[in-house]
């Protein structure tokens, strides 16, 4: 494991994107996984400029995001893949057939997610945020790390944090789908972008403190 401290946010996201695109450089057909939320966003806007400049081609790209809520249109900006659409699906030539997010649609779909990714030859390199209490992938604190993809239901403490993308708290969708701990864990290469000053004890305790399902991000040790 690895640690690169940067001066400001939008530079250490920068840098997790400078991994990115030499992954796609090094290997055209690079699985990627991604993340949403607010603290990936420069590294899509600079994959977006680079692509802009022929620097990097997504044309045999295949994605896999972490997660979406349950019960959400996807059409519904607030949904993750109306996110991934705005922030670099629409942005760059990534081909649809080759763009995969959880559905949503609860347990339904979440072993199928689990071989598409499987059959892709598992994620080269696997994007990640983190939340003020340890998750992951909206991997939330529990008794156990989880392996597949899953339904989630979303602490206290998370739907507070993103409240801020919805009118209010109560908007916030209860569960989520995410790729589980397990799949995280097998990418080839895992960056995880930490930023703001909430996020520095669940740092603290993903770095320094027991490795223990319940600072999910401790796993990374
Ligand atoms: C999003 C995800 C979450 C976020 C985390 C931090 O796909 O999996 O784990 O990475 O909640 O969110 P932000 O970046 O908004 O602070």
């Amino acid at each position: 494991m690895e640690f690169h401290v940067y001066e400001n946010a939008r530079a250490a996201c920068e840098a997790a994107g400078v991994l990115i695109a030499a992954q796609i450089t090094r290997k055209g057909d690079s699985v990627l996984g991604l993340a949403t939320g607010s603290t990936p966003i420069p590294a899509y806007e600079m994959l977006t400029q680079w692509y802009d400049r022929g620097v990097i081609d997504f044309d045999r790209v295949r994605t896999f995001n972490l997660d979406e809520y349950v019960g959400i249109d996807h059409k519904n900006p607030l949904s993750y893949h109306a996110f991934m659409q705005e922030h670099l699906f629409s942005k760059v030539n990534l081909r649809p057939e080759n763009v995969h997010l959880p559905s949503g649609n609860g347990a339904a779909d979440a072993e199928a997610y689990d071989k598409a990714i499987h059959d892709a030859g598992g994620i080269d390199i696997q994007l990640l945020g983190i939340g003020r209490n340890g998750h992951i992938g909206f991997n939330e604190p529990a008794d156990d790390f989880t392996y597949g993809t899953h339904v989630v239901t979303l602490t206290a403490d998370t739907i507070e944090a993103n409240a801020r993308f919805f009118k209010s708290a109560d908007e916030v969708p209860r569960q989520a789908v995410s790729m589980g701990i397990g799949n995280i864990m097998a990418a080839k290469c895992v960056v995880l972008v930490a930023t703001g000053e909430n996020k520095a004890k669940a740092v603290r305790d993903t770095i320094r403190g027991p490795i223990t399902p319940r600072v999910p991000a401790s796993v990374l040790q």
